[in-house]
């Protein structure tokens, strides 16, 4: 099941450090020896279809997604949706035996993408988390100066895909469920080389991803923003000083930390809807975070669910790129601030509280499939997406045209752009031959 057990060297500036990918037996026994249970991926991308696969629950409801009202109704629809069928193995009443959640799910399908337990932000041994940016302060959350100045607390997601996306997955990865890309025939290394992959998931798509924060002592450091919220144990790193009070920081090592889940974000796809777009694939996306201030979703007033979940507050929806093509609901607090303020809630695009970007949601995920292996798709000129992506579609159409050479795309799926880059690279020279250096 896994792509890579040798420990590889990762060169993070000044510091040399040899990494451990996930799993390694001392990984192993440190997870064992504190009574939790190792990550098992959810690799299985074509198995029987389960009772709640075909349910599609926004449908019939004459949903239009450039309405705030509507777009609310769709959000706590999806939130409901994918909360739903995680808890069963929890044998506790109030759903606190969080080890034993989001690991198996009898009602709903849902897969995860191979070959991102590579580098340094590789998949964690416990619940298999990838390891993303470090958190800054936001206007849902103030974080503590001397945090937010070092880049002391990395976030670490978790995503999952429908049974309608899987059916992606299940094409692109062959042979059948070996986890290798579709690579056996060299297909694979000459659609990369001449730009005609091109991904397209099915309308009813919905992929999620819960997120966490690697900040030590939390509970302290972020006391009244953070109370009482969803935590795992897992195996992860952040920046932490090397020596207490010196200046050196490492963000390579690993251990067992206890982390808050603070924001999770959703994508969905469905051209039934009304306001999806074309030039958006129909994709649209949403974003929650904790707050304990909420008063909930009533959609969820029927799960047994772990109470905490039920404060992560829906703060909008994205339909377009552009600046106003975002709903922010009624208190809930957005983070997109491109000229180092935050818009008018009227005009603004939808960003997460932990996404310390300029752009937004989709004017990032626009970038998957152009963001991988630019280089070589380009035939070797330099062309690149700007930093973090997108503020316009105008821009965003322009760099697909032919002109740019950029063609390329995995339908808004940042993980996939991440897999096959570890993939491209673990194969540099049969993809990309030494002239495309
Ligand atoms: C700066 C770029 C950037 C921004 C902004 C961003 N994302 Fe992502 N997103 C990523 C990357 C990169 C990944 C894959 C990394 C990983 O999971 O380890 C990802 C993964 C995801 C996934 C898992 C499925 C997938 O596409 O891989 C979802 C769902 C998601 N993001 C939703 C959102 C939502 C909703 C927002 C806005 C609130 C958002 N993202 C903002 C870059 C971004």
């Amino acid at each position: 099941m896994l792509d890579v057990l040798t420990p590889v060297p990762y060169n993070l500036r000044e510091l040399n450090k040899i990494v451990n990918p996930v799993m390694t037996p001392e990984d192993l026994a440190k997870v064992h020896a504190a009574k939790l249970t190792p990550f098992h991926p959810l690799y299985d991308f074509n198995a029987p279809a389960k009772s709640l696969d075909t349910d599609e629950p926004w449908l019939g409801l004459n949903l239009d997604v450039t309405k705030i009202q509507d777009a609310e109704k769709l959000v706590k629809i999806l939130q409901r949706y994918v909360y739903q069928g995680w808890f069963e193995k929890d044998q506790s009443p109030d759903k606190s035996d969080y080890n034993n959640h989001f690991r198996e799910n009898p009602y709903r399908t849902w897969c995860q993408t191979p070959w991102l337990n590579v580098t340094e932000k590789g998949r964690e041994a416990i619940h298999g988390l990838t390891k993303e940016f470090p958190l800054t302060s936001s206007p849902a959350f103030k974080v503590p100066e001397e945090i937010d100045k070092n880049g002391l607390a990395y976030s670490w997601g978790l995503a999952f895909y429908n049974r309608r996306f899987c059916e992606v997955y299940d094409q692109f990865f062959r042979p059948r469920n070996t986890l290798s890309f579709q690579d056996s025939e060299g297909k694979l290394a000459e659609q990369i080389r001449n730009h005609s992959i091109n991904i397209k998931a099915k309308d009813g798509s919905v992929n999620f991803k819960l997120l966490f924060s690697a900040m030590q002592d939390w509970r302290e450091q972020m006391k009244d923003q953070w109370q009482g919220a969803y935590n795992w144990d897992a195996h992860v790193s952040t920046n932490h000083k090397v020596i207490p009070g010196s200046a050196e920081l490492d963000q390579s090592r690993r251990s067992i930390m206890n982390i808050p889940h603070i924001q999770m974000d959703v994508g969905f796809k469905d051209s039934r809807i009304a306001g999806t777009r074309d030039e958006l694939n129909y994709w649209v996306m949403m974003t929650f975070y904790y707050d304990p201030t909420y008063s909930g979703n009533e959609l969820l007033n029927d799960l047994n669910i772990p109470e905490p979940l039920k404060y992560m507050r829906p703060v909008g929806l994205q339909y377009g790129i552009n600046a106003g093509e975002s709903h922010i609901f009624p208190g809930a607090k957005n983070n997109h601030r491109p000229n180092g303020v935050e818009l008018p809630y009227t005009a603004t695009r939808l960003n997460g509280p932990i996404d310390s970007s300029p752009t937004s949601c989709m004017g990032c995920h626009s970038q998957s499939g152009i963001s991988f292996g630019l280089y070589p798709q380009a035939d070797g000129k330099a062309v690149f997406a700007p930093w973090f992506g997108f503020l316009t579609q105008q821009d965003y159409d322009h760099f697909l045209s032919p002109e740019m050479g950029t063609g390329v795309s995995f339908d808004f799926n940042m993980q996939l752009d991440e897999a096959m880059k570890n993939f491209a690279k673990a194969k540099a020279n049969r993809i990309f031959p030494a002239s495309h250096k």
